[in-house]
């Protein structure tokens, strides 16, 4: 049981719009893989010698969008521990659905990735599966508990691209201190989940006019902040490589901007789901938009959006966040927050870039070349003698987020039963097909 297909020998793209900013594409043009390695890119790449060969697979029309697979910087696939939810083989089918071909998964699983062991067991893993790549984030602190450092070395060596503590903040400023010094002695960036959890005990949703009006427990913009401000001044005294995981206030991000504007070696991501909802979404007490951090306000989606498009904001993740019906068919306050994010990024976000709403050149970075810089990973790229790792989109199929169409085990998103225009329809990772709308999944 393999994700990934060898590519046939000849695959073809021709006249489609091909878009990769990290090397000055953006145009109508065409594209040859052969073996599942790109051969040639331009115009007219594809002759008419090449396109009567036998056995070659064709892709036409300006209608097709071809990027590089996109690379995640932050997903949950929960196993080992707590596969009903989601597993390695679901969640990179899900993965690989969604246009990717790099997935980096947080420690949160049961046990927590805090050793070797663990980290290695995850790659072991997904590398029998020959789908998208996974890289484990080894966890900050033993146990995600917030005090004694993990072994980073070992960690490192078994494959870890980073560490954190994610759905757990590092809250303390020693341990943040110590941590961001010994991960420097490894070259490894922090990734720091910022909630300042005794300003946000008990929290529902974000903390505002509409927390006040639903008589719910809110989460406040500044009980991130406060953290975002502390772990800039760390990085800056420690020089260590310091990554904010979903960013979601307005204040977090002109704190990011100035700091970047200092040199400060601080990177940033932004989910979808912060890019498109509000806090308005709560007024139905809907446990699917129940998320950590919460929905904002429109102000913030909108620093979020104009912080993307500046490079402030460096990378989209997807923070997907897998649950089942036993933690969301209930009571707000019980919920478990998230939500799954790796099928929606096309659906959601080129539609934006499509009508304007986002820059297209950027949202194409902020999912390949940057989030790869991030990760230390070799960038997805559209250039030739790469082995081929790219995301093909039909901007004028549709996909409705339902059972049918989604690979991931959970449902866990509000745009449950919405039907968006544009799908990816072929991924490729590492040469191989992982992702074939026309083959039975
Ligand atoms: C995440 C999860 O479910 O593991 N939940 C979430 O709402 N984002 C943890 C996290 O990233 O905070
Ligand atoms: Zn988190």
């Amino acid at each position: 049981m393999t994700i990934g297909k060898n590519a046939p020998p000849l695959l073809i793209f021709t006249g489609v719009r091909a878009i990769d900013p990290n090397c000055g594409l953006d145009g109508e043009i065409d594209l040859v893989i052969e073996a599942g390695v790109i051969t040639r890119v331009g115009k007219g790449a594809a002759t008419s010698e090449l396109l009567r060969a036998e056995g070659a697979r064709i892709f036409s029309g300006n209608h097709l969008w071809v990027t590089p697979a996109f690379v995640d910087l932050h997903a949950h696939l929960r196993e080992p521990g707590q596969e009903y939810k989601e597993d390695i083989l679901s969640g990179l089918r899900a993965a690989a659905h969604g246009g990717f071909a790099h997935v980096c998964v947080m420690p949160n699983t049961r046990p927590v990735n805090d050793t070797r062991a663990v980290t290695e067991a995850m790659v072991e893993r997904a590398r029998s599966l020959e789908g998208p790549a996974l890289h484990p984030i080894g966890a900050i602190t033993v146990g995600q508990k917030g005090s004694e450092l993990t072994e980073m070395a070992d960690l490192k060596e078994a494959g870890a691209v980073g560490v954190s503590d994610d759905g757990r903040c590092v809250t303390s400023s020693a341990v943040m201190r110590r941590a961001l010094e010994y991960a420097r002695t490894f070259d490894l960036t922090v990734i720091q989940h910022a909630e300042d959890h005794a300003l946000t005990e008990g929290a529902q949703m974000h903390e505002g006019a509409i927390s006040t009006r639903l008589g719910l427990r809110g989460w406040p913009r500044v009980a991130e902040d406060i953290i975002v401000a502390r772990d800039v001044l760390l990085a800056e005294a420690t020089g260590a490589r310091y990554h904010v995981a979903h960013v979601s206030t307005l204040g977090s991000v002109r704190i990011i901007r100035e700091a970047k504007s200092r040199g400060i070696a601080v990177t940033a991501e932004v989910t979808p789901h912060h890019l498109t909802l509000t806090d308005a979404s709560l007024i139905g007490y809907d446990t699917a938009c129940k998320v950590n951090p919460p929905l904002r306000e429109q102000a913030d989606v909108d620093a979020l959006r104009a912080a993307l498009a500046d490079g402030t904001i460096d990378a989209i993740a997807t923070d997907h966040a897998p649950h089942s019906s036993l933690e969301k068919d209930c009571e707000l306050a019980e919920a478990s927050p998230g939500m799954i994010g790796l099928e929606l990024v096309v659906p959601l976000l080129f539609g934006m870039a499509k009508n304007g709403e986002l820059p297209l050149a950027r949202l194409v970075d902020a999912l390949t070349a940057r989030p790869s810089k991030i990760a230390g990973l070799e960038a997805p790229a559209l250039r030739e003698g790469k082995r081929a790792e790219i995301c093909v989109i039909d901007t004028t199929r549709s996909i409705t987020i339902n059972r049918a169409n989604i690979r991931s085990k959970s449902l866990n998103t509000p745009f449950l039963n919405q039907t968006f225009t544009g799908t990816c329809v072929l991924t490729m990772a590492a040469g191989k097909i992982v992702f074939d709308q026309n083959l039975p999944q």
